[in-house]
């Protein structure tokens, strides 16, 4: 497998996929918008782990989107701002989306509705010429981190390419303890974004992370 970029790598969930993927052999590069802050988490992640020298690289976002397979792990509030620099690097590559829409109130958090249907469509809007995937939506960050437990979660991939769904459920099966799950069409993102909000509240209630697992699979 090519080389991964992480879009936003510098927060927990682009440096969990990082350290889990540099842990099974798989070069990464962590993007950030500021490229000092990139280098410490890749320096950062890349310390924790017994991996060859150039395992983890950094670099810009723009820089790491230009990489065979993109994740993008920034807050949904910050797509807008990060996607138009990524419609030329992004061209013909698999551009993996893990935004869930989340919000709070008092009743606790909440998935705001989303125009286009879900985030992974609207993103497939904004970056045309990218094959756009749907996964790692319900992957605790937290969880991710602990390097030395494997994670033991399904990750259902979403995606319009079978070609495209199937590597990135490769990806997710690399992670010690995942196993990806290719489930259908992009438009299933929606019903995989929505999730978050359920698993905050039992993690609230059951002090867990939890994820999710399919039964008789
Ligand atoms: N945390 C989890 O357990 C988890 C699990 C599954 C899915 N997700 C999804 O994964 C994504 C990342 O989660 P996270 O907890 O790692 O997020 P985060 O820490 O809030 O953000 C990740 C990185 O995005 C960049 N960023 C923040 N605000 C931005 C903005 N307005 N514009 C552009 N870039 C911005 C920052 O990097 P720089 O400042 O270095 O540029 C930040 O380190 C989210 O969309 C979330 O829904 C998270």
């Amino acid at each position: 497998v090519a080389r991964i970029g992480i879009v936003g790598g510098t927060g927990p969930l682009g440096r969990g996929l990082a350290a889990r993927w540099a842990q099974a052999g798989l070069e990464v590069s962590i993007g950030s918008r500021d490229p000092d802050r990139a280098r410490a988490a890749a320096d950062e992640v890349a310390s924790r782990i017994d991996a060859p020298p150039g395992t983890v690289e950094a670099g810009t976002n723009v820089e790491v989107a230009a990489h065979e397979v993109v994740v993008l792990c920034v807050p949904w509030s910050g797509l807008e701002a990060t996607l138009p620099d990524l419609v030329g690097p992004t061209a013909g590559r698999i551009v993996v989306c893990t935004v869930n829409p989340l919000a709070f109130d008092a009743d606790g958090p909440y998935a705001p509705a989303v125009d286009g249907g879900s985030v992974a469509q609207q993103v497939a809007a904004a970056l045309p010429q990218a094959s756009v995937v749907g996964a790692f939506h319900s992957v605790s960050a937290r969880v991710l981190a602990d390097l030395d437990a494997p994670v033991d979660d399904h990750v259902p991939v979403v995606a319009d390419d079978d070609e495209a769904a199937a590597r990135v459920a490769e990806l997710a099966s690399a992670i010690a303890g995942c196993r990806g799950v290719v489930v259908g069409p992009l438009r299933l993102a929606a019903t995989l974004e929505v999730l978050t909000p359920v698993l905050i509240s039992v993690n609230r209630r059951y002090g867990t992370h939890a994820g999710i697992r399919f039964s008789r699979l």
